[in-house]
């Protein structure tokens, strides 16, 4: 019994050296000082209004000042709203929604320090992210406002360590979908890849710079790309190679503001050449008239009608093509994507927006073509709506 366990130990100590041989790892962080973040204001007043008014309407239909959640929503997507109000706030120089932040599920998680982020992100290393992205927006914000955002700094760091944790030398490297490790998806990387390297332009610690440019060169040479330009949503278990499975937008705009956030971190333009490969493929194949489509966005009765997770894809496409333009910071880049935010801020108020001010999922088909309504779809909106506003023609 003895001798097997300890065979079995010195087994499993060979085992996890060729692991550590195979791959390189990914290193945790430390906490930090309160930082202050410089925000490009929006450009087309117009626009802000719109987006204002949206948001407005979505906290008024769906916000629970209670529990701090959205009726109808999920943790991911309520952190992506909350991530959206923030970035409107700074788009705009207002303050409207100043106290969503305290009173949210999520800062509430955020301000009390016996949170255990284990438990509030069960496994999720996808979900966990978007966390990550609300509470740094978050405190841009608060930053931005001379407000304390050490609570919103630090719980992204003590999440962005658990992800750390989540990296192996399966196929290579890359961090797990979930706590499972039964599957290593796009999403998942590509946020980790957003997370360092923002991290490192937030914080500026060589341990962020590392893990982005490790997860960057994964990624790239991961084969999730295909010959399209488009991202597939990960990779096959047996195999290692790409799935085939569906090319979600939001894929195609995460890999972009990632790849942008570590192009102004190293200086490596080359970078914004490879974002735009797929920012262009979206625009090319994602697209019904120059309108984003989702695969599951069907204006004919019976068509398919996007899930709860899929309801906010195309928004979050247009939110990180935002944060593709703030970070590559270069005119003819933002010349290029302009008319196309424009087209969708335009399809989202004429078609995708019905007599109460909310928005449906569907953008491309007038009378919001068979959508569903919820506070994703709002928010996705309203994310089209601030991308616009900061770079879109006015
Ligand atoms: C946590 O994850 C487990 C396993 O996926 C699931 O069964 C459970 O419902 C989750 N709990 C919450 C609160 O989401
Ligand atoms: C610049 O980025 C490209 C990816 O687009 C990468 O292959 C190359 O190694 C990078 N250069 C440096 C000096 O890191």
């Amino acid at each position: 019994m003895l001798l097997s366990k300890t065979f079995v130990t010195i087994y499993h100590l060979l085992l996890l050296t060729v692991t550590c041989v195979r791959a390189a790892a990914v290193e945790k962080v430390r906490p930090v000082e309160e930082v202050v973040a410089i925000e490009k204001r929006g450009q087309c007043q117009a626009t802000l209004n719109t987006a204002l008014s949206v948001a407005h309407t979505l906290q008024n239909h769906y916000y629970n000042t209670g529990n701090g959640q959205y009726n109808g929503g999920s943790l991911w997507t309520d952190a992506n709203t909350l991530e959206d109000l923030h970035n409107l706030m700074l788009a705009t120089g207002t303050d409207d929604f100043s106290t969503v932040a305290d009173n949210s599920y999520i800062g509430r998680m955020a301000n009390n320090p016996s949170t255990n982020w284990n438990s509030v992100i069960n496994g999720s290393n996808d979900d966990a992210q978007w966390i990550i992205l609300a509470l740094w927006k978050i405190a841009d914000y608060k930053a931005a406002r001379g407000l304390s955002n050490t609570n919103y700094i630090n719980s992204g760091i003590a999440i962005y360590n658990i992800i750390v944790g989540q990296w192996d030398g399966t196929c290579g490297g890359g961090v797990w979908w979930s706590s499972a490790h039964t599957y290593k998806n796009a999403i998942t990387n590509e946020l980790f890849l957003l997370t360092s390297a923002s991290g490192y332009l937030r914080f500026k610690q060589q341990a962020f710079l590392n893990n982005a440019n490790l997860v960057a060169s994964w990624l790239l040479n991961s084969g999730m790309r295909n010959s399209a330009g488009l991202w597939n949503d990960g990779l096959d278990s047996n195999t290692c190679g790409n799935n085939g499975q569906t090319t979600w937008t939001y894929n195609q705009g995460v890999i972009a503001s990632g790849l942008a956030a570590l192009a102004a971190a190293t200086g490596n333009k080359s970078y914004l050449d490879q974002a735009e490969i797929t920012l262009d493929a979206t625009i090319s194949h994602l697209t019904s008239n120059n309108i984003l489509k989702e695969s599951c966005d069907d204006a004919a009765a019976g068509g398919p009608v996007c899930d709860a997770d899929q309801q906010i894809f195309k928004g979050i496409w247009t939110k990180h093509l935002q944060y593709y333009l703030d970070n590559a910071n270069d005119a003819s880049r933002t010349a290029k994507y302009s008319p196309f935010l424009g087209s969708q801020t335009s399809a989202v108020f004429h078609y995708g927006t019905d007599a109460n001010n909310d928005i449906g999922s569907v953008w491309y088909a007038p009378n919001q073509g068979g959508s569903v309504f919820t506070p994703k779809t709002s928010a996705s909106g309203l994310e089209a709506h601030v991308a616009a506003a900061k770079y879109g023609p006015c």
